[in-house]
């Protein structure tokens, strides 16, 4: 079987390694609005995006996860606190840093093929090298024999995988992804995190996933950092040491995933019955949704 060990970096076939990307988030404050009006939304929160790793972000709804997100990619500053990518300070968005959002990015009128190649062609370099790239991608996310279908033509999960194939294409430093296997059915999902896996162990670039969803943080992560209610800051972090390849099943059969499992579930349903006794309407979803997985 062909373990992983978080200090060794074994890329797979086709992959070009990317030189080390770090973000550190330092004590970042993010209040929005003013005076009787504001509201803060991020608080004293510090973090590390690690290089080569797979970082995923887990809290409850509305806890402050995407506003992160617009920081990061240099959409919003923050008020205060520090954001540095490689020491140095971001300070706007840049093409180090991709972020796929979870609606569809894809242009109705391409096929997905030409969709996957939009990217390299819009800038016009190595388009032979992006060619063969495009080839490999859609092999691994199983589109071969949609290439020239149109995105109206492909389910949901379809979009998605060619989504994460016209994005993982580009080959930024960091990828960052918004809750992006939100809405799908599970068995979509379980199969999402699958191909998504596969391209990360791929090259092993800097990825950060953020997610509301339990099992899809413990099959994802390298690192797990899981945040507080709102105003958010990181209230733990989990090294998931889970052998890869991970199996669907390991969520149920490995031990340490379950163990895992009822940490997470026990700290984040702690943070979402403070937001729940707040009277938030994001914060009763969560907890709904919480007690029927837990039953
Ligand atoms: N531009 C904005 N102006 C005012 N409030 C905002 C803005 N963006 C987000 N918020 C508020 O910040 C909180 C956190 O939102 P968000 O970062 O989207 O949470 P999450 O992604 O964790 O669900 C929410 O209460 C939201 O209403
Ligand atoms: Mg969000």
């Amino acid at each position: 079987m062909n373990t992983y060990s978080p200090d060794t970096v074994v890329p797979g076939a086709g992959a070009r390694v990317q030189e080390a990307s770090e973000i550190v988030a330092s004590n970042l404050n993010k209040t929005y609005g003013a005076g009787p009006f504001a509201k803060t939304v991020i608080k004293d929160c510090s973090f590390t995006i690690e290089s080569n790793k797979l970082t995923v972000m887990i809290g409850p709804s509305g806890c402050g996860k995407s506003t992160l997100i617009q920081l990061i990619a240099g959409f919003e500053s923050a008020d205060s606190g520090q954001l540095t990518m490689n020491g140095e300070p971001i300070v706007g968005p840049g093409k180090d840093r991709l972020v796929l959002f979870q609606e569809s990015a894809l242009f109705p009128w391409m096929t997905t093929y030409d969709n996957i190649m939009y990217g390299p062609r819009a800038r016009g370099e190595g388009l032979k090298e992006a060619a063969e790239q495009a080839e490999f991608l859609l092999a691994k996310v199983g589109l071969e024999a949609f290439r020239d279908k149109y995105p109206t033509q492909l389910s949901g999960g379809m979009q998605r995988r060619a989504e994460l194939a016209r994005a993982m294409i580009n080959k930024p430093e960091v990828m960052i992804l918004d809750e992006p296997f939100r809405g799908l059915d599970n068995m979509s999902k379980e199969l999402m995190w699958e191909y998504y896996a596969t391209l990360y162990e791929e090259d092993r670039n800097t990825n950060f996933f953020v997610t509301t969803d339990i099992d899809e943080a413990i099959f994802l992560a390298d690192r797990l950092l899981i945040m507080t209610n709102l105003p958010t800051s990181t209230r733990t972090v989990i090294d998931i040491d889970i052998p890869r390849p991970r199996k669907i099943e390991d969520l149920v059969h490995n031990p340490r995933a379950n163990e895992i499992k009822k940490e997470v579930m026990t700290l984040l349903h702690e943070e979402a019955m403070k937001s729940f006794s707040g009277g938030s309407k994001a914060a009763a979803d969560f907890l709904d949704a919480y007690s029927k997985r837990a039953g």
